[in-house]
């Protein structure tokens, strides 16, 4: 009840442009402010720099250049050559070739086509340098169009790009189905948005039974899935699923959000599992970072006690 009204409160915020700004301007300039524990930074080298950190601790890396739902094409065009000058930079340092990104910053609230284009711009890049691209999953006005233009990419003969599917949607049990059918990589997610009743389980009992048996028919039927978590019970039942059915961990990574429960991230590679780290930097973090001050109402506590500490 109360993760559904802080989230609530946290996407009304986010679509606040004032709050916006003024965050953008003074949020991340002090090392010590709360949003660093979140976000790597705002340029591609402090990105990197955060990497290369995860990378020594025996992980692997997603970058993504935070940003979303743009305004017009040129606006959609400008974050597509970001992200080519990002996959850039991520060639020359050395590091994972693997990006995440949003439909809605590559255009698709301004028309589809221009965001299928800036897509394509974005994978044949990626190609060329053996990236891999995830396609992050946005609220549910977008799931349809998303997994279209998924399909359409892979139709195409794309193969170095994957989905998101959310267990809090009924109707990702059969998104499933559909993407083991394709041998499309998924990566698994509770879902970072509050939705409606009509289209998304409102309890977290049935969020996270879903999400076991999501994970299990990935686990089976699918292509090295990615289970992204911080659950522990979550964790558990995979591996105990994983170990029943003879799934080596090679077959499949978990995967976790920048600065969220290291210790697990640490346990779990100590274990020999993999894990990689989604690392998200720019200039654009502020609704990425209310998203995750509403998965919990204790991370507002910090803020408050942070901005009281630098006055
Ligand atoms: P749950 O919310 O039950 O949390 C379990 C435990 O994790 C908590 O008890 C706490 O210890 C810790 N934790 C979780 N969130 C925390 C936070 N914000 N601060 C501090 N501790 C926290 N969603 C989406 O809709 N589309 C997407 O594309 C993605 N992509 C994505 C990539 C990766 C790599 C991850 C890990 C997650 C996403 N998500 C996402 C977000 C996801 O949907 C979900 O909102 C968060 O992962 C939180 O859910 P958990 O599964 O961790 O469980």
């Amino acid at each position: 009840m109360i993760q559904a009204l802080s989230k609530t409160f946290f996407d009304a915020l986010a679509g606040s442009g004032r709050l916006k700004r003024l965050a953008s301007t003074y949020g991340l300039r002090s090392e010590q402010s709360f949003a660093r524990r979140f976000i790597a930074g705002e340029t591609a080298e402090e990105a990197i720099g955060a990497a290369r950190s995860v990378e020594r601790a025996g992980m692997t890396v997603t970058l993504d250049l935070l940003g979303e739902s743009v305004a017009s094409s040129a606006e959609a065009d400008t974050a597509t050559r970001e992200y080519q000058a990002v996959m850039d930079a991520i060639v020359a340092a050395g590091i994972g070739r693997n990006i995440s990104l949003k439909l809605t910053q590559l255009g698709l609230t301004v028309d589809r086509a221009t965001s299928v284009d800036n897509l394509r711009r974005i994978l044949d890049a990626a190609a060329k340098h053996d990236f891999f691209v995830r396609i992050d999953m946005e609220n549910s006005p977008f799931t349809q169009v998303t997994l279209d233009i998924f399909e359409t990419m892979w139709q195409q003969g794309y193969r170095n790009v994957g989905v998101v599917l959310q267990s809090c949607l009924p109707r990702s049990d059969g998104d499933t189905r559909r993407m083991n059918e394709l041998g499309a990589r998924v990566r698994l997610v509770k879902g970072a948005y509050r939705e409606p009743r009509s289209v998304a389980y409102q309890d977290k009992v049935q969020v996270d039974e879903a999400f076991v048996r999501i994970a299990r028919l990935l686990l089976s039927d699918g292509n090295y899935p990615a289970i992204a978590t911080h659950d522990p019970s979550m964790i558990a039942v995979v591996r105990a699923h994983a170990s029943q059915q003879g799934i080596t961990p090679e077959r499949f990574e978990f995967q976790m959000l920048y600065g969220i429960r290291r210790d697990l991230q640490a346990q779990l590679t100590a274990e020999g599992f993999r894990v990689r780290v989604y690392v998200p930097f720019g200039r654009e973090w502020f609704p990425y970072f209310l998203r995750r001050l509403g998965e919990r109402p204790a991370n507002v506590g910090c803020v408050i006690r942070g901005i009281l500490r630098e006055r």
